[in-house]
């Protein structure tokens, strides 16, 4: 996820685009450029860090003019820095993009057989050098630019928001949109161009959303859109009212009911490029083990992570063992290293991570390795420690997490530990072709499910008002699922303070269910699955005794009705792929309790994003 801005009009627009550039901040931050048309010459300044670096250098030294474009950055192709950091320029043009081409390696060796040479490692300066080729012969009608671009995008696989300017035509700003946001704002005598309306809702309020495959050409008194054709399309204006600061959050009232809507996007996003549907395989080319070592050498797979990173992990035993049948052993990583890890050469470790800085994490890493154990990090930032300590890295593409309480990272990272897995089992042989295929079709679309999940959300106002007054709930889960109840309590514990345990549902009768009573509601995730029965039976128990279920199961399970007060439905999926969807009811009750009760549900008390303390 990176934040763009475009501006052209009459106003020396540096300030009005770094401007732009910080209220798109929450959507990257490891650099930042801008550039800008002054006398028909593109001046680029760039720098790494966060934007008050960029900032710095800008006033240090201003630069002129009247049509220019910047970026904020969260790497997803080569490491933060600021050769890396856009815009991007190749000949007369300058590019920045937001998202992710998945056909870059072919493109740039392509691009590079024809002598052009690149500059940086990202996927975005190949978009640079495409349309600065096209402009050399564009080919169909409207402005040389315009169809410059158009010939570059019919090049391009992947998901991307990009606008770009050129020293040959200094009179307009092109912009195009596929799975990736970007609002064209509309003003008098000046135009704009933004990932999201807070970045220039100060100047207009006027926007126009772009559809996926949609171009526009901005002009200083005009903006010509077309569709995914090619041809002039009418794209109506609406106009926005919301305040500023509710802007960045989209119009969610916190960033943490925002972050669980984007799952969808951010889950998509790290799919792509990964899925080889031809042959039911995973492309992970980031992890760059030695021929065979997977196949012959392999023994166990030791995960150690924190938190929610580490309740992902246990999911990923599940699937490691089920998919790939490789012996897993999940740790604690503040245990793991004071434990005697059995782990060697033959171990691979994976260390879970958000934020790739947790101390309790790369501590625990540093003991793999130390061990002889090869490490792949899944992780969400960029040259973190963790990932620059790993031998390989997964990235997941969440974009940066503001909440406190972690969701899109987890099932990002759920998504990513399924894809290992897959790609584990077709090289021992566990998965075949069809069954790969098969698992992979079905995951592609996890993405819709969830969207389908996330925007009913009413039921949760009822539910919040009442069970908000209980003082304590218990979250039961068995299998895949086991984990995804002990996440659900952690996320209701730690944005509400209400105190919640996750068990086993079929350890509740070896204790916990002396606590059942009315005023202690039980939360039983109870998909469809082989232990359905199992589970059923102790939700009997629970009845029985008197407690308050609310029961998250299948669509069209009416036999759960019974035994439940409340049911959350979620569309039947595979075993494997089960807990990234019903993780989604748990963080919407979550988050709709904690939001009745009026706690901070994004900085919760005594909570920090990043743990960096052992
Ligand atoms: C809970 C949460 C924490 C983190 C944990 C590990 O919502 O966010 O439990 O999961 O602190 O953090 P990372 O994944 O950054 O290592």
């Amino acid at each position: 996820m990176c934040g763009i801005v475009g501006y052209i009009g009459p106003r020396d627009c540096g300030p009005l685009l770094l401007d732009g550039l910080r209220r798109l901040e929450y959507r990257g931050y490891d650099s930042a450029g801008i550039a800008l048309i002054d006398q028909g010459k593109i001046n680029v300044r760039r720098a790494e860090g966060k934007l008050r670096n960029l900032e710095a250098a800008f006033y240090r030294e201003p630069m002129p003019g009247k049509v220019g474009i910047g970026h904020t950055r969260w790497a997803t192709h080569g490491r933060p820095c600021e050769e890396n950091a856009h815009p991007h320029r190749a000949g007369s043009v300058v590019v920045v993009h937001n998202g992710i081409i998945e056909n870059h390696l072919a493109l740039k060796k392509e691009l590079q057989s024809r002598g052009r040479v690149f500059e940086s490692d990202t996927d975005t300066e190949i978009i640079a050098h495409l349309i600065d080729e096209a402009l050399a012969a564009p080919q169909g009608g409207g402005h040389p630019l315009h169809a410059a671009l158009r010939m570059a995008l019919a090049r391009l696989e992947g998901a991307y928001a990009i606008v770009a300017l050129s020293e040959e035509h200094p009179d307009v700003i092109v912009a195009a949109r596929a799975h990736s946001p970007l609002v064209v704002g509309l003003a008098d005598g000046e135009q704009f161009a933004a990932s999201d309306v807070p970045a220039v809702m100060e100047h207009t309020r006027n926007f126009v959303f772009l559809d996926d495959g949609d171009t526009a050409v901005l002009y200083a008194d005009r903006v010509d859109f077309f569709d995914g054709e090619g041809a002039a399309a009418v794209r109506e204006p609406k106009r926005i009212n919301w305040d500023p600061v509710s802007a960045e959050k989209q119009g969610y009232k916190h960033f943490m009911l925002k972050e669980i809507h984007e799952q969808p996007a951010r889950i998509a996003d790290t799919l792509r490029g990964r899925i080889d549907l031809e042959n039911g395989n995973v492309e992970l080319g980031e992890v760059d083990l030695p021929e065979g070592f997977i196949r012959d050498q392999l023994k166990h797979v030791q995960v150690v992570a924190c938190g929610t990173s580490y309740h992902s992990g246990l999911v990923g035993r599940y699937l490691m063992e089920s998919l790939a049948r490789v012996h897993t052993s999940v740790d604690l990583a503040s245990e793991f290293r004071y434990a005697s890890p059995v782990v060697d050469e033959n171990t691979l470790c994976i260390a879970i991570s958000q934020s790739g800085e947790t101390a309790d994490t790369l501590a625990a890493l540093r003991e793999a390795r130390r061990n002889g154990a090869r490490v792949v990090a899944i992780c969400n930032v960029m040259e973190s420690t963790i990932a620059r300590e790993s031998d390989f890295v997964i990235y997941t593409h969440a974009g940066p997490e503001i909440g406190v309480a972690s969701t899109k990272a987890f099932t990002t990272q759920l998504t990513a530990l399924f894809l290992l897995a897959v790609w584990v089992g077709r090289q021992r042989g566990t998965i075949d072709g069809a069954r790969g295929q098969a698992l992979l079709t079905e995951a592609r679309h996890i993405p819709s499910v969830i969207e389908g999940l996330v925007s009913n959300d009413e039921i949760y106002l009822q539910i919040a008002k009442d069970f908000s007054h209980a003082r304590s709930f218990l979250f039961l889960g068995r299998g895949i699922n086991y984990p995804i109840a002990l996440e659900g309590a952690l996320k209701l514990k730690e944005i509400s303070y209400i105190h919640a345990e996750g068990y086993a549902s079929g350890e509740m009768k070896h204790g916990p269910i002396a606590l059942i009573d009315d005023d202690f509601p039980i939360v039983v995730v109870a998909p469809r699955s082989k232990t359905y029965e199992k589970t059923f039976s102790n939700l009997e128990e629970v009845k029985a005794r008197g407690g308050r279920v609310i029961a998250v199961a299948t669509e069209g399970d009416t036999d759960i009705e019974r035994h439940a007060d409340v049911v959350l439905r979620v569309p039947h999926v595979s075993e494997e792929l089960q807990p990234l969807v019903t993780v989604i009811p748990l963080q919407l009750l979550s988050y709709y309790i904690a939001d009745f009760k009026g706690t901070d549900v994004d900085q919760p008390r005594n909570l920090a994003k990043s743990v960096t303390v052992e």
